[in-house]
């Protein structure tokens, strides 16, 4: 009797480690935070556009400038406030109508209006953050020559 007591018992001890094993406990809401968020959605679109750009690839781009305008979108849903201020006004006031000026020079098929508007989305990018006092991250167009760099389109030398 005290031996199948034992057995139940050593049985049943193996049985819940099972279980546990089986069931995480659950893990917390992941919020990315705004800088996940650039670094993730925003600036390999921003260099996939500026080579596409170069490439002429019009078809690509139709597509992926509007990536780029559902994902900054997407940014002031998720981040509704970076510092205390409303994050979507001013995705819309500092970079909405650069965007559009984009797609818009995209869907003419306009080698010379894309260049223009591409180099208007890269200074939209710096003077937002220099706005919010980020003026350390600065963008630039990806070069077209390999130049080794795994992130073609940011500055990282201290003298800009
Ligand atoms: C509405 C303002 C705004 C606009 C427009 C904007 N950014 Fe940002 N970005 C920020 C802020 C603010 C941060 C810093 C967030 C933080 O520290 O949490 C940031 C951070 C970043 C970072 C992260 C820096 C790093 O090295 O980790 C990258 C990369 C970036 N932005 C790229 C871009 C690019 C590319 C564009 C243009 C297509 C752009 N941003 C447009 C506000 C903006």
């Amino acid at each position: 009797m005290r031996l199948l007591l034992k057995g139940t018992l050593a049985l049943a001890l193996l049985v819940a480690g099972g279980a546990s094993a089986q069931a995480p406990p659950p893990q917390p809401d992941y919020h990315p935070s705004l800088a996940d968020l650039m670094t993730t959605a925003v600036q390999p679109r921003h260099t996939k556009i500026g080579l596409a750009g170069q490439a002429r690839n019009w078809v690509y781009l139709d597509y992926e400038v509007n990536e780029l305008k559902n994902a900054f979108a997407r940014i002031g849903r998720t981040v509704p406030t970076f510092n205390g201020q409303a994050l979507a006004p001013a995705i819309d006031a500092r970079i909405g109508g650069q965007i559009e000026r984009l797609a818009a020079a995209v869907k003419a098929r306009d080698a010379r209006r894309f260049d223009a508007a591409y180099a208007d989305l890269t200074d939209a990018c710096n003077a937002c953050h220099k706005a919010l006092n980020k003026d350390w991250i600065v963008i630039r167009a990806p070069s077209r020559a390999p130049t080794g760099q795994s992130y073609p389109d940011q500055v990282f030398g201290a003298g800009r």
